[in-house]
């Protein structure tokens, strides 16, 4: 997994050259070159070589995911949204460029990465890159990732539609497992998947993507800034609904649990080394070994 993050970091410093006006990519690439875990385009490689795909097929799609979740971070960071001083172990965007630039440098990622696909997927069909982007356009905006945060922010001030229950589906499905889903969807689609394979995948892609934010929500209680390098006890602190404040915490890790077993089950039939290793440490920290 560290020989493939090492290729996804050279590729997406490669992808992103600073030109004029400096700025703007300057603060583009900052949130992006930070050492994030890098879960979704290994996820998404991973996925394209499990159904026999070459890498250098899947890795333009792959790295514009990482611009994607980039994006995402910086916007959820800024004082309108969750107000975050540190990302990534470092001061969040918008304390090092400035709110204006860190809301530009958000948009710009966003457009940037479909960008990227059209003009560096060589190796793709046409039918393959269009429906490439229409999972991105689909995904990322009011029918998944944003559908998410407006709901995320929305439950702060308890304003709820549906049941808690449903509502803290609804967020955690759409904020973050839309991207998990878009790694195995890239990754299938540019491997021609079948039909079977494309939707097992994206079943194990969503009870991932609800266990990782379940994670996250636990991390959010127990772990610390050193560890997560981000500010911690803001859930709580900004009346989020999230799987510890509607559950508790023992009730959140064992739902969490259930999910990455459902994982295993799933997955484990690919003999991925890359996704056991994904699972076990994110369950090893939570449930222990
Ligand atoms: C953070 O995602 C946002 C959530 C969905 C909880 P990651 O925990 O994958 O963040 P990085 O990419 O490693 O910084
Ligand atoms: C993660 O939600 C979803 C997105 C960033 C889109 P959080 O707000 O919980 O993520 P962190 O904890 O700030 O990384
Ligand atoms: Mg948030
Ligand atoms: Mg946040
Ligand atoms: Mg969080």
């Amino acid at each position: 997994m560290k020989d493939l993050i090492k290729i996804i970091d050279k590729k997406l410093d490669e992808y992103l050259p600073i030109i004029y006006p400096e700025d703007i990519f300057k603060a583009m690439k900052y949130t992006l070159m930070l050492p994030g875990k890098r879960l979704r385009p290994v996820m998404c490689i991973e996925t394209a070589r499990l159904l026999g795909c070459d890498i250098n097929k899947v890795l333009p799609a792959a790295c514009a995911l990482e611009m994607l979740h980039v994006q995402s971070l910086i916007h959820d960071d800024l004082p309108c949204m969750d107000n975050d001083d540190f990302r990534r172990g470092q001061p969040s965007n918008h304390k090092v460029f400035g709110e204006a630039n860190a809301v530009l440098a958000g948009d710009a990622l966003l457009t940037f990465a479909p960008q990227l696909i059209i003009e560096k997927s060589t190796e793709l069909s046409d039918r393959q890159i269009v429906r490439i982007l229409h999972e991105y356009t689909k995904f990322a905006g009011a029918y998944g990732l944003i559908a998410g945060q407006v709901v995320d922010i929305e439950s702060e001030g308890g304003k709820l539609v549906k049941s808690a229950e449903e509502t803290l589906d609804f967020i955690h499905i759409n904020k973050t497992a839309v991207l998990f889903r878009l790694a195995v969807r890239f990754g299938a689609i540019c491997a021609d998947a079948d039909e079977n394979t494309f939707n097992e995948f994206d079943k194990f892609a969503t009870k991932f993507g609800l266990a990782f934010q379940i994670y996250d929500d636990i991390m959010d209680e127990i772990s610390t800034f050193e560890e997560l390098g981000k500010s911690i006890g803001k859930d709580e602190a900004s009346g989020k609904l999230t799987y510890v404040s509607l559950y508790g915490l023992e009730e959140a890790k064992n739902k969490f649990s259930a999910l990455i077993d459902e994982c295993y089950d799933i997955i484990g039939k690919y003999h991925s080394e890359i996704f056991r290793e994904i699972l076990d440490k994110l369950k090893n920290r939570i449930v222990g070994k």
